[in-house]
């Protein structure tokens, strides 16, 4: 498999398996380049936050890695195959196990929390009955919404929303999740909340790419940082080492300057 140059960092990368990788990835909206060579790692069982400015082609990169943006080069390794080269029916099957979360529309707006969270296990799953329920009722509990089962997602507050769109996503178990903002819009206590849930999944050892201009937020959840920059990984290290970079751009990143 090709190795790609761009700082693939400090980590130990030969001893650890390696749950998706990005290879090379260039795209153009017409004459506007946005990818031009991404390549990233990402390792199992850790989280890689993805930062970079506004129209930068974070969300871009995730719809890539699913399907929902079709690169023009390129791979997307997964479970040993390229994604790039499978059919929507194929591309379907894979979806069942890389999970994601969007800033909006992650609920059915006319399903209750329950319904929600039952679709995608009676969708894909071959699970039973008692079982969906079981699961249904962990996951309440685990995003602090044991009871929310008959609301509508219009009865519920936004943090309440994005904590069941972060249960619906996860709730296959999914090998890798993809998370494109899932703090936007939340005020400070929310955001909170949810990077607590996430960090609960964590534990039990889920494997991530976290979109985010929540720096503080990233710092907490992820283990190594990305940061994209004019088509290109400009860095990906730990969080560590993000932290205390002497590289004005990483700094500016770090120091809020382009999330004012
Ligand atoms: N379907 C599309 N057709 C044309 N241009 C697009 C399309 N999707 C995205 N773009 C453009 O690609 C660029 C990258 O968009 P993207 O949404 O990935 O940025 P981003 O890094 O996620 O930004 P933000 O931090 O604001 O969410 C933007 O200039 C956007 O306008
Ligand atoms: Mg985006």
């Amino acid at each position: 498999m090709q190795t790609s140059a761009n700082n693939q960092n400090s980590d130990q990368s030969s001893e650890r398996k390696i749950a998706l990788e990005l290879i090379d990835l260039k795209k153009s909206f017409g004459e506007k380049v946005i990818h031009r060579g991404v390549s990233l790692k990402l390792f199992e069982g850790e989280m890689m936050g993805l930062f970079g400015g506004s129209g930068t082609g974070k969300s871009v990169l995730i719809r890539s890695i699913i399907g929902l943006d079709r690169p023009d080069s390129g791979k997307v390794i997964f479970e040993g195959r390229d994604l790039l080269t499978l059919t929507e029916h194929q591309l379907y099957d894979v979806r069942t196990r890389i999970g994601f979360v969007f800033q909006n529309g992650a609920l059915f707006d006319s399903l209750t929390v329950e319904e929600n969270l039952a679709y995608p296990l009676r969708e894909h799953g071959k699970i039973s009955e008692a079982e969906i329920q079981k699961r249904i009722e962990a996951m309440l509990e685990l995003i602090d919404m044991k009871g929310s089962n008959d609301l509508l997602p219009n009865e519920l507050s936004g943090g309440m929303q994005k904590r069941a769109g972060l249960a619906r996503a996860t709730i296959l178990q999914p090998k890798v999740i993809l998370f494109d903002e899932p703090t936007a819009g939340l005020d400070p206590v929310n955001t909170r909340r949810l990077t607590a849930n996430i960090n609960k999944l964590k534990e039990r050892g889920i494997t991530g790419i976290f979109v985010t201009h929540d720096i503080p937020a990233a710092f907490e959840i992820c283990d190594r940082i990305t940061i994209l920059n004019e088509g290109k990984v400009h860095v990906v290290d730990t969080v560590e080492a993000i932290k205390h970079s002497q590289d004005p751009f990483v700094q500016s990143f770090v120091q809020g300057a382009y999330y004012s």
